[in-house]
């Protein structure tokens, strides 16, 4: 029976009786609790001084390794996202009825004539649209216009500007005329150009900021007539653009919650003891081991169902305030919770040198290859990351070392004895897939090739500066986007916010492994498993993934008593997987060059203003083209 062949609840059957296979055919998972990375009290580390440590397990061998499964589903999925979309203007219009229960607004015929004119392949997926812009159906439009103007004084949000058809950015709050605009407004500025002059006087106020900024207490979307109080002191002029010790991220975060959930019932959750804060039962980083493979990236995850996990997500402690009154603010990423609008990335959009693939500074052209670019079979088998060591803020000061980048160098660059899972084909490239224990030290030798190249903030890391050094790999050369080329591991973890460089690894010959808590307009466009390999927030199912795509590393080979362990690396490597992660590579570049065109950013934005304008209109309930 062919695993494509049937139908969609029978193969979610399948593939759950495979994983319960695999889970209790190795029966290696069950309540194995290590010292964890991001645990880094040392003492519960229980150190080996042998150098391979037998594992005396029996070697059950598993029948099908999910991650085949995995890219199997994602290409279906993909293939059937694909032959969908409509051909015709009239069945983007009958399609569009049917989704959002309404008429498509004013202006969607020259959209379509852009969309076609312009090999837009996406022309339906646009729910990401209707989801950021449903709750400001709520606000009647005279409100939402005059909400929309007032936004430019808040603290870090420029106005994109449209007045008789000419588009402009400005900061009323610190520049009138315009000269200290944020690069945001400039970026989101420039991609409206194209379509000025088909909108009606608006205002976009633009986040000027990475962080997500719309976080509105749940009380107040339940008694919308609560905002009026918030809404005066928002615009009292007097708000300091950061927190100043007044409250965080998190404190506001906590109030959208329903108040049945756990993240409300907690007394006051961000004091919590660091020994609760270790409770790794009900954290996001528990939530996933060593063989859970993630199905998608972490944008939908329940903070308020699970409190704890914040701890390990800097944007919780980002210095800036968040706003708790429905204001329209176009933001290039939001987390699970905000109501911010999303719009492409300036970094994606704009051609720099740190952010785009294949720039020529000097001649400022794009190039089909950047200059450079390796060939796959010269790019290292290692997983690759740099970074800073930024990726929140300091309020409240403390957790640093908990946010997401430092947790994952931490664990790429921990030297312990502790036993890490890994499943691997023994003999290489078969499908007998076995497991063993390998202490951690050799695997990240093996395998990892990650280190922070800029101390920043090290002031809030606890114990400063000395022990972040002492924590973390450094590596002092600094390191150029191009770099990167040279692996066919790419690993993209958030920052302060999302990640700029997601395009630019996409663009590239590397297979691009990506943790994220946010999500971005073009989520309904790509593909997980097929355009990119989800990394659970844990990181711990990486070097089951490397296992898989690459085959065993030596120490692993020999632990496991395995005759391929004296076989030279070529022969080690599995060539199915290396098949299967050069196609995730290629596919990722596919996606780029033709769903992640500066023109399909412009697509999207075409649409979501159109959208906009309608929504901002006195008679928008009755405006709109049908056919
Ligand atoms: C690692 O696994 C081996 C074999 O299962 C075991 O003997 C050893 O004690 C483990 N090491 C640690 C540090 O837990
Ligand atoms: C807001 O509306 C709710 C329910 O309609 C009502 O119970 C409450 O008294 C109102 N509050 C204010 C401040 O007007
Ligand atoms: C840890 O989490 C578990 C499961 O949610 C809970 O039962 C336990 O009380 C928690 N322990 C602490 C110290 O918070
Ligand atoms: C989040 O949920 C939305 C709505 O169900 C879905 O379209 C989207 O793909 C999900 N995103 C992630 C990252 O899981
Ligand atoms: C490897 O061989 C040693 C010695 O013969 C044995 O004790 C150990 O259990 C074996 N390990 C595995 C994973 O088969």
């Amino acid at each position: 029976m062919l695993y494509e062949s049937l139908p969609g609840h029978k193969r979610g059957l399948v593939f759950f009786i495979a994983i319960c296979v695999i889970f209790t055919q190795a029966g290696i998972w069950a309540g194995r609790k290590r010292a964890q990375d991001n645990f880094p009290d040392q003492s519960l580390v229980q150190k080996s001084k042998l150098p391979f440590v037998k594992s005396e397990d029996t070697r059950p061998s598993i029948k099908e390794h999910p991650i085949p499964q995995l890219m199997g589903e994602a290409e279906v999925n993909y293939r059937n996202l694909l032959s969908r979309q409509s051909k015709t203007l009239k069945e983007a219009i009958a399609e569009y009825k049917k989704r959002y229960g309404r008429v498509p607004p004013p202006g969607f015929e020259e959209w379509w004539q852009f969309v076609e004119d312009n090999d837009v392949i996406m022309r339906d997926e646009y729910d990401a649209i209707n989801e950021d812009l449903a709750p400001f159906w709520e606000i009647p439009p005279q409100e939402l216009r005059k909400r929309a103007t007032l936004a430019g004084h808040l603290p870090a949000v420029d106005l994109v500007r449209v007045r008789d058809g000419v588009a402009k950015a400005v900061n009323l709050r610190d520049s009138p005329d315009g000269s200290e605009v944020s690069a945001r407004a400039r970026g989101f500025l420039s991609i409206i150009k194209r379509f000025e002059d088909k909108l009606p006087n608006l205002d976009f106020p633009i986040n000027a900021m990475a962080e997500g900024r719309i976080l509105i207490p749940w009380e107040h979307r339940k008694y919308p007539n609560l905002t009026e109080g918030a809404l005066r002191q928002q615009l009292s002029g007097d708000q300091p653009p950061d927190w100043r010790g007044e409250g965080n991220v998190w404190e506001a975060y906590r109030r959208t919650c329903d108040l049945s959930t756990p993240a409300r019932r907690l007394y006051s959750s961000f004091r919590a003891s660091s020994s609760t804060t270790r409770n790794r039962s009900s954290s996001l980083v528990a939530a996933s081991d060593e063989f859970d493979f993630a199905v998608t990236t972490s944008g939908n995850y329940s903070f308020c169902q699970n409190p704890w996990a914040h701890y390990n997500q800097g944007h919780f402690f980002s210095d800036w305030r968040t706003i708790p009154v429905l204001f329209p603010i176009f933001s290039p990423a939001k987390a699970s919770g905000y109501l911010d609008i999303r719009i492409p990335s300036h970094y994606y959009y704009a051609q720099t040198k740190r952010y785009t693939y294949g720039w020529d500074p000097v001649n400022l052209e794009l190039r089909p290859i950047d200059h450079m670019e390796t060939p796959w079979e010269m790019k290292s088998d290692q997983i690759f990351w740099r970074g800073a060591s930024t990726g929140g803020g300091s309020s409240p000061p403390g957790f640093t070392n908990q946010y997401q980048r430092h947790r994952f160098v931490r664990m790429a660059s921990e030297e312990s004895y502790n036993n890490r899972t890994v499943v691997f084909a023994d003999p290489p490239s078969s499908t007998n897939y076995v497991h063993t224990h390998v202490p951690t030290v050799y695997l990240n030798e093996e395998i990892m090739d990650v280190a922070f190249v800029k101390v920043v903030d090290s002031l809030n890391y606890p114990g400063g500066i000395r022990a972040l050094l002492r924590d973390h790999r450094f590596d002092d050369g600094g390191v150029n986007l191009g770099d990167h080329w040279k692996h066919k591991y790419l690993v993209d973890i958030d920052g302060h916010g999302y990640s700029g460089r997601f395009f630019s690894f996409l663009e590239s010959d590397s297979a691009v492994l990506k943790a994220t808590v946010y999500r971005e307009f073009f989520e309904q466009w790509m593909q997980p498993w097929l355009h990119y390999i989800p990394l659970s927030p844990s990181y711990q199912e990486i070097y089951n993934i490397h296992a898989f795509f690459s085959g065993a590393t030596r120490s692993t080979l020999f632990i496991a008593n395995s005759t391929s362990a004296a076989l030279p690396r070529s022969k080690r490597r599995s060539i199915d997987g290396d098949r299967r992660l050069r196609r995730i590579a290629r596919a990722g570049k596919q996606w780029k060059r033709t769903m992640g065109r500066r023109v399909d950013m412009e697509a999207y934005v075409y649409r979501l203003v159109l959208e906009y304008a309608r929504l901002s209109s006195d008679d928008r309930d009755t405006l709109g083209i049908d056919v």
